[in-house]
């Protein structure tokens, strides 16, 4: 009898929860569909400012840029120049530095790469708040203020998660540079958001005329901050016991996926590539 309720006992304890197994597989889906829309970012990036500076015509940066390229401007296109360069480092690098097998297997390449990380995540929104309140952006205040707060909460989560890797708690670090990923994706999920979101309708509902329409007004600070509310219910759901918290959560992460797949799709097709060819 005791050996009956010892083995129930053990089957129960190691009976798969299928619910934490449901929640790995959404997170594991919306990082693969990061990944490849992150690379297809870089890969723009790299095609279109990068071939232009090679061919040492800047100016062509303007074709996309609203406070871009300035003849004459040195200090304000090498910031440019710079911001360019460290956003397609960081946005190779990030993925890079979650995958837990390259983390586990070679742990000082981590460390390393991670100081590297963090030093262009500050870097590169230094550059951009310059460049903001100096050249300006397209739409108005909203993405000023919005695109700025982001900047700094870039700053203070980049800090964070190096300061509690620095003292070894492991559990606030991975917290932290898990958040510091998801702002240094905010000018991504802006992207990939507003793709979406004009696709979903099929037309630039709220957009508006001078890009300064409701929708823009709410995704320029809904572009990091509803990714940090999704982080924040998948860290709950994984340190509860909730087998509901976890399956709901797992079905948030997989529509969210969906949705900023077709957003992928969108501005890949509309603002990336045709960059590239022609
Ligand atoms: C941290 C990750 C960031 C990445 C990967 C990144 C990437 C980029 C890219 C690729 C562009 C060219 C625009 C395009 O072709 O779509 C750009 C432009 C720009 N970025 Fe960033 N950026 C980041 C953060 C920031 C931050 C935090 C700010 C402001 C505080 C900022 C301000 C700007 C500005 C002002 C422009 C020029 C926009 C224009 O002239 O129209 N960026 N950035």
């Amino acid at each position: 009898m005791t050996t009956m309720i010892h083995n129930s006992d053990e089957r129960a304890r190691t009976k798969p929860n299928r619910a934490a197994q449901a929640l790995k597989a959404a997170a594991i889906f919306w990082f693969s569909t990061a990944v490849v829309g992150q690379a297809l970012f870089v890969v723009y990036i790299v095609g279109f400012y990068g071939a232009a500076a090679v061919a040492r015509q800047p100016e062509r940066w303007n074709d996309v840029l609203v406070g871009g390229y300035v003849a004459g401007g040195l200090i304000g296109n090498l910031i440019l120049a710079a911001h360019l360069l460290m956003a397609a480092i960081i946005t190779v690098g990030g993925p890079l530095q979650l995958i837990p097998q390259l983390r586990s297997r070679t742990l000082p390449l981590h460390r390393w790469m991670g100081r590297a990380y963090i030093v262009t995540a500050i870097l590169i929104s230094l550059a951009g708040l310059y460049m903001v309140w100096t050249r300006g952006t397209a739409g108005g205040d909203a993405m000023r203020v919005g695109i700025s707060i982001n900047g700094v909460l870039i700053l203070i989560a980049a800090v964070m998660a190096w300061r509690h890797a620095a003292a070894r708690r492991i559990d606030r670090h991975r917290r932290w540079a898990m958040a510091t990923f998801l702002l240094v994706s905010g000018v991504w999920f802006f992207r990939v958001g507003l793709l979406a979101w004009i696709m979903i309708n099929q037309g630039p509902v709220g957009v508006g005329d001078d890009f300064d329409g409701p929708f823009v007004r709410f995704w320029a600070y809904g572009c990091y901050l509803v990714p940090l509310a999704v982080l924040m219910l998948y860290l709950r759901a994984q340190d509860r016991r909730s087998r509901l918290g976890k399956a709901l959560t797992a079905a948030l992460l997989t529509v969210v996926t969906l949705v900023m797949a077709v957003g992928v799709v969108g501005a890949a097709m509309g603002m990336w590539l045709p960059h590239l060819v022609g």
